[in-house]
């Protein structure tokens, strides 16, 4: 038991070392990460709302939004190294389900759509939305309601969620839409943005001509080298020899081509 206690935050601590480009030791991370302190006290508020106290259970999550920014309801379930980066307006509803590496940005809400929760079929009711491992939420986004997020899919900041999101996929927009995809691999992508050589066809046709013109530039280069060659050793005059076009005796270099 305190085995799997101390793995789990090495595992947590860990997690937000990788996630974050601004993490600089665990020390840090453990003194200074709202989401970390919010995760310890989630572990430690969530058995005590399953053992029948959902008001000292509430306690205890408050005082963690107090001391975090992060309200995070004792009923949800949170998977393995959830990491929440800055913290600050996020809201984890009472039947959100969250997997395995998901990563939510600050002011992210996990929230509910019921319009009354008066009768005790609706507060029983899945009203939460659950998301499945590795997702990745931008800041301010909502996801509202009973739907899921599939695995590794990534929503926009400020994006409102009310319908499925397919794996893989990104969802941006109000109401969220579906987009297409850059390919994130397996890599984490911090801020949910991948970072690796990707195949636009503009940027391709760009880098080409910048070849191109980089190799006419060698050749300019190396014709003018040439010609001061030329000029150093016959006083000005190209021997007829030498001249390309022209057709007399010596051809008279042009300024351009003198040493000066
Ligand atoms: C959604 C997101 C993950 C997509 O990143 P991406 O794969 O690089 O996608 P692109 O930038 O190519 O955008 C794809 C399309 O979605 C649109 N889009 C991207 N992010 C959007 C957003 N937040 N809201 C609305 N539209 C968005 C783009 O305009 C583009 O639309 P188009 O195809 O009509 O041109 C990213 O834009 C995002 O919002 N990340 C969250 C960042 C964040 O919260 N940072 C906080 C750091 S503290």
């Amino acid at each position: 038991m305190a085995v799997m206690f101390f793995k789990n935050i090495a595992a947590d601590l860990d997690a937000m070392m990788a996630r974050d480009p601004a993490a600089k030791s665990r020390l840090m991370v453990a003194l200074t990460y709202p989401c970390f302190h919010a995760v310890q006290l989630h572990r430690l508020a969530r058995p005590v709302y399953l053992a029948g106290f959902p008001t000292l259970a509430r306690m205890i999550s408050q005082f963690s939004r107090f001391i975090t920014g992060i309200e995070i309801h004792p009923g949800a379930q949170i998977g393995q190294r959830l990491f929440i980066d800055h913290g600050m307006g996020v809201v984890i509803g009472e039947t959100a389900v969250i997997g395995d590496d998901v990563t939510l940005y600050h002011d992210v809400t996990l929230g509910g759509i019921a319009p009354s929760i008066n009768s005790a079929a609706q507060v029983n009711t899945k009203r939460h939305p659950t998301l499945e491992d590795g997702v990745i939420v931008g800041a301010g986004a909502q996801i509202l309601g009973d739907i899921t997020v599939g695995k590794g899919a990534r929503v926009g900041g400020n994006a409102v969620v009310i319908k499925n999101v397919p794996e893989n996929s990104v969802a941006v927009g109000v109401p969220a839409r579906i987009v297409m995809p850059k390919e994130c691999g397996n890599e984490f992508a911090a801020y949910g943005i991948p970072t690796q050589d990707l195949p636009d066809p503009v940027a391709r046709a760009i880098e080409g001509l910048l070849e191109q013109i980089s190799r006419l530039q060698t050749r300019i280069a190396n014709l003018e080298n040439e010609l001061d060659g030329f000029a150093a050793g016959t006083n000005g005059t190209l021997p007829a020899a030498a001249a390309e076009s022209g057709g007399g005796d010596g051809v008279e270099l042009p300024r351009r081509f003198g040493r000066n």
